[in-house]
């Protein structure tokens, strides 16, 4: 049984771990010609626990090479989330070393293209004797690095520069505002234009407190200056990232070859990981997905492009009376009277353009993925279904 569930429910091209626990993306970074996938990972059981980062590695995003386990829980404490630099020939991770007691970030730095990662001797390299205060993500600015790093509990997003990695000098802090009903994790920060124009982006996932009060992760566009991210729009009410419950601590590769944007998720949350059924593999990530700006009313706001080809395209008659799209295992569509798109009880707003609403759908064996044509509204959902009933959807309305 345990064999023809693996079989015929593992996820087609939605990367897997090639078995044990998975949970964030880690460390995404492209560094001498392939792109790295680190993940919090359990390498002794498929439940959460003993975390370290798994690893794998591929030059098209879609294949996966698996990897041995990078960087393994030791007995100074597990290797929680964080994030990876390309830096001259070396990568260096930056992730948060965990304890009941105490959460600091540490480096580990590899010369062998992530094979293998040499913890640093002077760890941590930013400890401010807190309990909670993780999920470190660092990029280059100008000639410096620059570190998000946030106080979940405090709803709190510090900034922090160094020139070696090492060193780290405090600049800023974001929050608590939008979004706090729950703690906030796995902070990203990253510029993308719009028309010519730059704009920074601010990732903040948070669990619970998100739709339906589950996981998710908002975002706010606004301004980075080196010192200080600063909100464009009001941020009294959040703006959400993906209005599924399937789509947590999702952060984006440094270092991108073609200066692209893209963005995994960590397709589960922590509310419903529980349902995924006994399998030699426990959870899927998202399909990458290439981040971009629009406008849309008065506001600029993301969009999200799939890498693959969607399953499914959908154009819906917007004048119709009645809810329609497509069924099988779950149902999807647009709502005319409500004017929400759906998959079975999530759903968001879309204005329809021309009468029409453009829908694409993205199925593979334990996911769908709904959007809209534009790529400004997406919902995600990890469905389990039994392996012998068909993925296929049939239309109806
Ligand atoms: C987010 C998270 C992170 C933490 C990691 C532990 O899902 O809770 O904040 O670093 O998972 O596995």
């Amino acid at each position: 049984m345990q064999k023809k569930l693996d079989e015929s429910n593992r996820p087609r091209f939605h990367f897997t771990p090639e078995k044990n626990w998975m949970n964030d993306p880690n460390g995404l970074v492209f560094h001498k010609g392939e792109y790295h996938l680190f993940y919090q990972h359990n390498p002794l059981g498929n439940k959460w626990g003993h975390m370290s980062w798994g690893h794998a590695v591929s030059t098209d995003l879609l294949n996966w090479e698996h990897l041995d386990v990078a960087i393994t829980e030791g007995a100074d404490g597990a290797i929680f989330s964080g994030s990876a630099v390309s830096n001259g020939d070396e990568i260096t991770a930056i992730y948060t070393r965990h304890t009941e007691a105490n959460q600091s970030q540490c480096i580990a730095t590899s010369k062998d293209n992530g094979r293998t990662f040499t913890k640093y001797e002077g760890n941590p390299v930013l400890d401010l004797a807190m309990a909670n205060f993780r999920d470190p993500k660092v990029f280059r600015y100008a000639d410096y690095w620059i570190m998000a790093v946030v106080k979940p509990h405090q709803h709190v997003c510090s900034f922090y520069k160094s020139t070696d990695l090492i060193k780290w000098e405090f600049l800023s802090e974001f929050g608590p505002t939008a979004a706090v009903g729950g703690v906030w994790e796995c902070p990203d920060l990253f510029p993308l234009s719009y028309n010519g124009e730059e704009f920074w982006v601010l990732l903040i996932s948070i669990n619970p407190g998100a739709i339906n009060n589950g996981t998710g992760t908002q975002y706010f566009i606004g301004d980075f200056d080196g010192v200080s991210f600063t909100p464009k729009y009001s941020t009294t009410d959040p703006r959400w990232l993906d209005f599924g419950r399937d789509n947590y601590a999702g952060v984006t590769f440094n270092n991108e070859p073609k200066g692209r944007r893209i963005f995994i998720g960590w397709m589960s949350n922590w509310q419903g990981a529980v349902r995924h059924p006994e399998t030699s593999w426990t959870n899927a990530m998202t399909i990458p997905r290439i981040l971009g700006l629009t406008k849309m009313g008065d506001e600029i706001v993301i969009t999200q492009q799939p890498i693959c080809e969607p399953t499914y395209e959908i154009v819906i008659d917007a004048t119709k009376k009645h809810p329609s799209g497509l069924t099988g295992f779950v149902e999807l569509g647009y709502n005319p009277v409500s004017k929400k798109i759906f998959i079975n009880d999530y759903e968001t707003d879309v204005e329809p353009i021309n009468q029409q609403v453009h829908l694409k759908v993205i199925i593979d064996r334990t996911s769908v993925e709904l959007y809209t044509d534009d790529g400004t509204r997406w919902i995600t959902m990890a469905v389990f279904s039994e392996p012998e009933v068909t993925r296929e959807l049939t239309n109806f309305g």
